[in-house]
């Protein structure tokens, strides 16, 4: 397989291919990737709740990022490596300018995340980018403003919601971003900022026109503790291993299939 690449995801947007990514955070599960050939891999910060226990993304510190980053590159290849920039990460430019050396220099990812489009936030991704370090932008529903939402609310239902969102999301793209991560808002907002740009833009509780999807791998296997998101589907429900089900996952994101209606808000 040949390895993904930050151009190479531009040219899938443009062909019309769909991008598969998922969560990993470690080297087994990194490998299952690589073998169902996921395009993205992200070590997220979701891992503070699936892996950590806790009840939010928040208590994840830059060292645990480094150490599951670390551990993810060593199970892949082809698959491009994207990692979050925790909570606070992006206090000021030093420490952003840290992370992203930290996290791509010393861990090995391609690329960096991080979530908003704060002033400071676009200031970060034009400083990590004219770096050479690539940045997926995170807007909707950003798990590190879960106290500001109050809860893990769908964002944008609102019409001047919504037109925030796809200011944000042209902001975003403006300021060097290459890639976007849009989670939990309506399936029109959705539609609407991945026509509006040029990046790709990949769902995760944003509908299905989107120009891929990610999950969180815990979910997808349906291992998560408690309630699963809605926008989440058990694929190793009916199949006999996780490998089945992350090719299922691939497939169905590839053709469509994945996210059905029921998975989407309206
Ligand atoms: O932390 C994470 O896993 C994420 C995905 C939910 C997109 O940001």
């Amino acid at each position: 397989r040949k390895p993904v690449t930050v151009p190479g995801l531009l040219a899938m947007k443009t062909q019309g291919q769909r991008i598969v990514m998922l969560t990993a955070y470690d080297a087994s599960f990194a490998w299952q990737l690589e073998m169902a050939g996921i395009d993205i891999a992200l070590v997220g910060d979701s891992l503070g709740m699936v892996v950590q226990g806790h009840r939010s993304t928040l208590p994840v510190t830059l060292d645990h990022m480094v150490y599951h980053t670390t551990a993810v590159a060593r199970g892949l290849s082809a698959t491009l490596l994207v990692a979050d920039l925790p909570f606070m990460a992006d206090r000021d430019l030093a420490h952003v300018l840290e992370a992203g050396a930290r996290l791509v220099g010393e861990a090995g990812a391609a690329m960096v995340k991080v979530e908003g489009a704060a002033p400071h936030i676009l200031e970060a991704i034009a400083a990590l980018t004219v770096r050479a370090i690539p940045v997926c932008a995170h807007l909707g529903l950003t798990p590190q403003s879960v106290h500001k939402f109050g809860g893990f609310r769908i964002q944008g239902r609102e019409q001047a919601a919504a037109d925030r969102v796809l200011d944000e999301a042209l902001a975003v793209q403006a300021a060097g971003a290459n890639l976007l991560v849009l989670e939990g808002v309506p399936v029109e907002l959705g539609r609407r900022v991945t026509a509006a740009l040029t990046i790709p833009v990949i769902g995760i509780g944003a509908g299905p026109h989107c120009d891929g999807q990610v999950l969180v791998i815990h979910d997808m296997l349906g291992i998560t503790p408690g309630k699963r998101p809605k926008f989440s589907k058990d694929f190793l429900a009916g199949r006999d291993s996780v490998a089945a089900a992350i090719a299922a996952y691939a497939e169905d994101v590839r053709s469509g299939a994945f996210p059905a209606p029921e998975h989407c808000f309206n």
